[in-house]
């Protein structure tokens, strides 16, 4: 059952990373979830790092059954855990929007990533470590464009707290993906997509263009109109630059 089981460690060099190791000793079992004050080599989206302070923010991994899910569908994962994310900033009094394909933004401040790797089966994800990294009582983010519960709130909050709700979460919207209703997980994904259907600037291999961003492909490429035609994007392909 999801979140069953949780641990807590002081340190480590990636909670993923954690979850992937006891993967391969054969000593998780799905629904785990590990958490860290710390990481020493934070994974970001496209080889980036994820920076936090030690003890400041919830370093999250959950070692999920994906039921079976066939590969095709692996966004549907990325939908999944951003609109829980979502929805627990919500239950905090926070209302914030998801950049493509799997930042989540407060007034256009980055408050958390997601990193999600699958186990695959030939064309079945067997499973997934799902990583989710949030900024909670940090406040100083240097140059990054950046926010935090604490910012936000005006008050420290308990990550443990945190952790419950987002367990809550995460539960309660399972409950779709295993219905298999995949059609409402769009439909909430694009009613908190950051700029659908605003002209807005965005860059590519040939440079800046204006584009408006129409929606989301099943395989998680980005639909985008631009000179009257829609142009799929994938996440190594385009840059968003502002919006108009
Ligand atoms: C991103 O926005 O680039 C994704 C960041 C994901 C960070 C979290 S923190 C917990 C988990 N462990 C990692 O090494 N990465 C994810």
């Amino acid at each position: 059952m999801l979140g069953r089981k949780i641990i807590q460690i002081e340190c480590c060099d990636s909670t993923n990373n954690y979850v992937a190791n006891l993967l391969s000793d054969g000593k998780i079992e799905y629904g785990t979830v590990i958490l860290s004050d710390m990481q020493t080599k934070g994974k970001g989206q496209r080889g980036a790092s994820w920076l936090s302070n030690p003890g400041e923010n919830l370093l999250f991994s959950l070692y999920l059954d994906t039921a079976n899910l066939s590969v095709k569908n692996q966004f549907v994962l990325t939908q999944y855990v951003s609109i829980s994310v979502v929805h627990v900033l919500e239950k905090y009094g926070l209302s914030s929007c998801v950049k493509w394909p799997n930042d989540i933004l407060i007034n256009g401040k980055k408050i958390a990533g997601i990193l999600i790797e699958n186990q695959l089966q030939g064309s079945t994800i067997v499973g997934s470590i799902v990583g989710i990294g949030l900024n909670v009582n940090q406040v100083d983010f240097g140059e990054l464009n950046a926010t935090s519960l604490k910012l936000e709130k005006g008050n420290f909050v308990s990550i443990q707290d945190f952790v419950f709700s987002l367990i809550n979460e995460l539960k309660s919207f399972w409950k779709i993906v295993e219905s298999r209703n995949f059609d409402l997980l769009e439909k909430y994904y694009l009613s908190y997509l950051w700029l659908l259907n605003e002209e807005s600037i965005f860059s590519d291999h040939n440079g800046e263009f204006v584009g408006v961003i129409r929606g989301v492909e099943k395989n998680g490429k980005l639909k985008m109109e631009r000179d009257s035609k829609i142009i799929n994007y994938d996440l190594k392909e385009i840059k968003f630059k502002s919006s108009m």
